[in-house]
């Protein structure tokens, strides 16, 4: 069994909001659970689609995947290698995964070009011109060829997650993790976005992808995990989950996108 990422028993909790105080003055610092043991696995070449309730915890899944925010139990587990684990650099851990995130956050003072060839520069100390050229052919591979000399600002939202897309994929990253790429889209633009993840997807890259799309879901996950209360409450093919789901949460939960 090999799985490109395996969590296993994750838990997270943030420090719960604040109440009144009333009648609990001196209550112990609360905790918020929001993943509560999330056993989870992505196997090479597969797509796995993260569906729930917004607060469910989907992207904080992905940011403790990433190494930016900290489990407080559990395992995570890239390609056998315990990610949390202090001999390995995080950064080396970090550069395996491209991460892209719902407002695409390209650097706005730079080109379109240089946002995407930094990291082969920073991370993978790639010489400038070798960094640049595949840039270029990353931007060109997202339909972006004619917008390299651009600044994000003269970019459509559509075509800055496509940047931002790009940006994830340069250094050939063994994972994607993509976060509600399309939420911030005007609707006309989210089609051209979920095209290319399709494509993406054809390809045969790895990803784990939280959405709010369900046809999205439903055209490029091998597996869909509906999350709820901390946990994959339910997890199967997009037609058991999205068209035949056994669970009434999940049941509720697609009744609610519906109506
Ligand atoms: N840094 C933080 N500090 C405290 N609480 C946080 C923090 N980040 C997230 N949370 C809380 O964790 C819960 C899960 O948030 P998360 O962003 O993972 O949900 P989500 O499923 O991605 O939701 P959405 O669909 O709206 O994007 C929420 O209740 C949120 O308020
Ligand atoms: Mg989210």
């Amino acid at each position: 069994m090999n799985h490109l990422l395996s969590l296993r028993g994750v838990r997270k909790t943030y420090p719960a909001p604040r109440d009144s105080g009333l009648g609990r003055r001196s209550a112990p610092a609360e905790r918020r659970v929001v993943l509560d043991g999330i056993d989870l696995d992505v196997d090479r070449h597969r797509c796995v689609v993260l569906v729930g309730a917004s607060g469910s915890g989907k992207s904080t899944l992905l940011r403790v995947v990433n190494l930016l925010d900290e489990v407080d139990d559990g395992e995570i587990l890239l390609d056998g290698e315990d990610v949390a684990d202090p001999r390995l650099d995080a950064n080396a851990v970090r550069a395996r995964m491209g991460m892209v995130f719902q407002a695409y956050n390209l650097f706005p003072h730079m080109r379109v070009l240089d946002n995407v060839a930094l990291a082969p520069r920073l991370v993978h100390r790639r010489p400038a011109a070798e960094a640049e050229d595949a840039a270029v052919e990353m931007l060109r591979r997202v339909g972006l060829a004619h917008k390299v000399t651009a600044y994000p600002d003269q970019l459509s939202g559509g075509e800055q997650q496509r940047a931002a897309i790009a940006r994830a994929l340069v250094n050939g990253p063994e994972l994607l993790l993509l976060d509600e790429v399309t939420s911030a889209l005007d609707p006309e633009l989210v089609g051209e976005v979920l095209d290319l993840l399709a494509e993406l997807r054809a390809e045969g890259r790895t990803m784990l992808v939280a959405t709010h799309e369900m046809g999205f879901a439903r055209r490029v996950a091998d597996e869909v995990c509906f999350l709820h209360d901390g946990r994959v409450h339910e997890r199967g093919t997009p037609q058991q989950v999205l068209d035949t789901p056994e669970r009434d949460r999940t049941r509720e939960f697609l009744r609610r996108l519906t109506s």
